[in-house]
């Protein structure tokens, strides 16, 4: 199954059980002083969690564009190392505003897990905050998930906050288990204490129950309602049978690109790394420009300038000198263009854009570079002061 039949599958599914399909917000949240970009599918139903803003829906389905670089869900150094963190990714979500809760929510992850895409039920695991008894029972009741695969764990694995502040509350998470090939080194490498390719999180399931202020005071919401997220590469990666989600439809064309145009093979190990940034890198800097960020020494701007530095980084290393991520664009567009026009739209504008900073970039790269061999030159003179 390809990743855009995934999503197509996923946000079918919610649909046919009275989901309203709404399209990705902006990753730019310009109502929202708090956050630097989307980062979450709920982050557009914010408000209506807080019971501060009315949709004629009490059930939505996304797949929502998420940028995860600056601010409290920051990934922009992991990016590359791992087969699975990136700055631009794809959250698919269903969420209830005070209409259905645990037990639903539940119920439906269940069914499309292992009946529309068919995971094997008795590799699946599920985490629940450690004194959520209401949801143990349900997992034992709804699912075939035996006691001893329901774990639980504490605050800092099952309790979802978006920000300091906002809607939160405590979430249960269902893992699969890869299989011994993929676990690490580690002698207590297990479910819920190791962190490893093995033990993959595929969806959080967070029942939304508080409203976090300055303070930290939770106080309840207007009405108990459901955000779940599940990552698109990553379930993609298990369906698809590949250790990585840079092995994944959704993301392997832009590194085949990477060889074509530098004739280097890509690597799955260490020596792989620039190749993964730079196709990560290129979505995020394709997706960021689509919805109005620029390069800039400031907020949005600046972390935008540092992904696509990074990349530009990245590229010189692999040896290439000049404008490269630019022309990476349409290879984004056509992998993702159907199901975000708006990059299609403003292609040649994004294109632009991208090839100017690169230009910057090397032009600032060599004027350091002139200035560093002065000094240098300099110094074995015994010229510098
Ligand atoms: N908001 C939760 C998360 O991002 C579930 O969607 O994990």
């Amino acid at each position: 199954m390809t990743g855009n039949e995934l999503r197509e599958k996923f946000l079918k599914f919610f649909e046919s059980k009275g989901h309203t399909i709404v399209p990705s917000s902006s990753l730019v949240p310009h109502n929202d002083p708090t956050l630097l970009f989307t980062n979450a599918g709920m982050n557009q139903f914010k408000d209506v969690f807080l019971g501060l803003d009315k949709r004629p829906y009490s059930r939505a389905t996304t797949a929502q564009k998420c940028v995860r670089a600056g601010g409290k869900h920051n990934d922009l150094d992991t990016v590359g190392r791992t087969a699975r963190h990136h700055t631009f990714f794809e959250m698919m979500g269903n969420f209830s505003f005070g209409d259905y809760f645990k037990r639903d929510a539940i119920t439906y992850a269940w069914e499309f897990l292992t009946e529309v895409i068919g995971l094997p039920k008795e590799k699946l695991y599920a985490t629940i905050f450690y004194d959520d008894n209401e949801a143990h029972d349900l997992w034992l009741e709804l699912t075939d998930i035996p006691k001893e695969r329901i774990i639980r764990l504490g605050e800092k694995d099952n309790f979802w906050s978006m920000g300091e502040t906002g809607p939160c509350g405590p979430c249960s998470e269902i893992l699969i288990d890869r299989g011994e090939n993929y676990r690490c080194d580690a002698p207590e490498c297990a479910i819920g204490k190791c962190d490893c390719d093995r033990w993959l999180e595929l969806w959080n399931l967070v029942f939304m129950q508080y409203n976090r202020d300055e303070k930290g005071v939770m106080t309840p919401l207007p009405k108990p309602s459901i955000d779940t997220g599940m990552g698109l590469e990553r379930v993609a990666s298990v369906l698809q049978d590949v250790s990585s989600n840079y092995d994944t439809d959704l993301l392997l064309k832009l590194i085949s690109y990477i060889e074509g145009v530098t004739g280097l093979k890509y690597r799955r190990d260490e020596k792989g790394f620039p190749f993964r940034v730079i196709a990560d890198h290129a979505r995020s800097c394709t997706f960021l420009v689509a919805d109005g960020v620029l390069p800039s020494n400031e907020g949005r701007g600046y972390v935008l300038r540092r992904i696509l530095r990074r990349a530009a980084r990245f590229v010189k290393v692999l040896g290439w000198d000049g404008p490269f991520l630019c022309d990476m664009v349409p290879v984004v567009v056509e992998l993702m263009g159907e199901a975000y026009p708006e990059i299609k739209e403003k292609q040649d504008y994004i294109r632009k854009v991208i090839r100017i900073e690169e230009e910057r970039f090397h032009e600032t790269l060599q004027e350091g570079m002139k200035v560093a061999g002065e000094i240098i030159a300099k110094v074995k003179q015994g010229g510098l002061e």
